[in-house]
C-alpha cells in the first residue's frame, strides 16, 4: 500500500517508538496520523510538532471499549477513513511470579498488563478493521494494514517479565488467525518484535545499567535507532506480500535472563 495521504492510527503514538513512527510517516512519507494515547500533554505536543493538518490526537485508553470507539469515530469524522493501524501502546511493568518472602504475585497485576497489552491491541485492531473494510481497494485488493508491536521478550523474556512476555507472545499468536480472517477484506496483519531501542526512557537509565545492556547487543553492537523501527513499519505497509509475519528487529541481540 502506498503511504502518501493515507490515514494511520498509532496507539502509544505520543512517545517512544510510536512517536518516532508518527513523525516518520508524516514528515517522510506524507501520511496523516491519528495518535491514540492516554498521555494528553505528550499527545498534544506531538500534534504541535507534526502540524494540525497532518496529525490529530485523541485521548484514548486502548483497554476501554467505549474510549476506543470514540477515538475511531473521531478519526472517521476528521479524515473519513483509516488505512493503517499500528498498535504500540503497552505497559512494560515487571514483577516476579513470587514476590518478597515467596508470596505469589496478585493476579490483578497480571490482569492489568494483559488488559492493555493484549485486550488493547484486539480492541483497536478490530475497530480499525471494521472501518478499513469500507475503503476502496487499491491495486491487489488492499484495504488496510495492521501492525501490532510485540517484543523480543515474547521469545526470551527476562526474570520479572512473565506477564509482559506472555502479553507480547499473545500478539504473535494473534497474527495468523487475524491475517487469515481479515485477508478476505484485503487487510494484512503483521507484528514487529523489537529488541532494545534507544527511547528517551532507555537513554535515561542509570549509566551502569545502560552499559550492561549495550554490552549484550550483538551485531551491530548498539541499541536500535527509533527511525529503524519506523522504517520497518513503512516497509510492512508498502510491501503487499508481507502478511502474518513477525519481524524480529533486534540486530541479533538476545538478552540474558536478568
Ligand atoms: N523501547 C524498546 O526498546 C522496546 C522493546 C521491545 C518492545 N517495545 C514495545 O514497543 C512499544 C512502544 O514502546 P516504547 O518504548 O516506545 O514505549 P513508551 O512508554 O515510550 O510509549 C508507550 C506509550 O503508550 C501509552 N500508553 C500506555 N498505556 C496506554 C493505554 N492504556 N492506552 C493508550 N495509550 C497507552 C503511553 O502513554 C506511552 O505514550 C510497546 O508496545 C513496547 O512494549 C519497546
Amino acid at each position: 500500500m502506498r503511504i502518501k495521504d493515507k490515514v494511520i492510527v498509532i496507539t502509544g503514538g505520543a512517545s517512544g517508538l510510536g512517536l518516532a513512527t508518527a513523525t516518520y510517516m508524516v514528515k517522510e512519507k506524507g501520511a496523516r496520523v491519528a495518535i491514540f494515547d492516554v498521555n494528553v500533554e505528550a499527545g498534544e505536543s506531538a500534534v504541535a510538532d507534526l502540524g494540525a493538518d497532518s496529525a490529530m490526537f485523541v485521548q484514548t485508553d486502548v483497554s476501554d471499549e467505549a474510549s476506543v470507539q470514540r477515538a475511531v469515530d473521531a478519526v472517521m469524522d476528521r479524515y473519513g477513513a483509516i488505512h493503517v493501524c499500528i498498535n504500540g501502546a503497552a505497559i512494560p511493568t515487571g514483577f516476579k511470579v513470587l514476590g518478597k518472602e515467596g508470596k505469589a504475585a496478585p493476579l490483578a497485576r497480571f490482569a492489568q498488563i494483559t488488559a492493555v497489552n493484549i485486550n488493547g491491541v484486539f480492541n483497536v485492531m478490530s475497530k480499525c478493521a471494521e472501518q478499513m473494510a469500507k475503503n476502496e481497494a487499491e491495486v491487489g485488493e488492499e484495504r488496510g494494514v495492521v501492525i501490532n508491536v510485540s517484543s523480543g521478550a515474547a521469545y526470551e523474556g527476562q526474570i520479572g517479565q512473565a506477564a509482559y512476555a506472555a502479553s507480547k507472545a499473545a500478539i504473535i499468536g494473534m497474527n495468523m488467525p487475524a491475517a487469515r480472517e481479515l485477508g478476505a477484506i484485503g487487510v494484512r496483519v503483521n507484528a514487529i518484535a523489537p529488541g532494545l531501542f534507544l527511547t528517551t526512557m532507555v537513554a535515561g537509565l542509570d549509566e551502569k545499567v545502560l552499559a550492561s545492556l549495550k554490552e549484550q547487543m550483538e551485531a551491530p553492537r548498539r541499541l536500535g535507532d527509533m527511525r529503524e523501527f519506523a522504517h520497518c513499519c513503512a516497509f510492512i505497509v508498502e510491501n503487499a506480500y508481507v502478511n502474518a509475519e513477525t519481524i524480529r528487529l533486534d540486530g541479533a541481540a538476545r538478552l540474558r535472563s536478568k
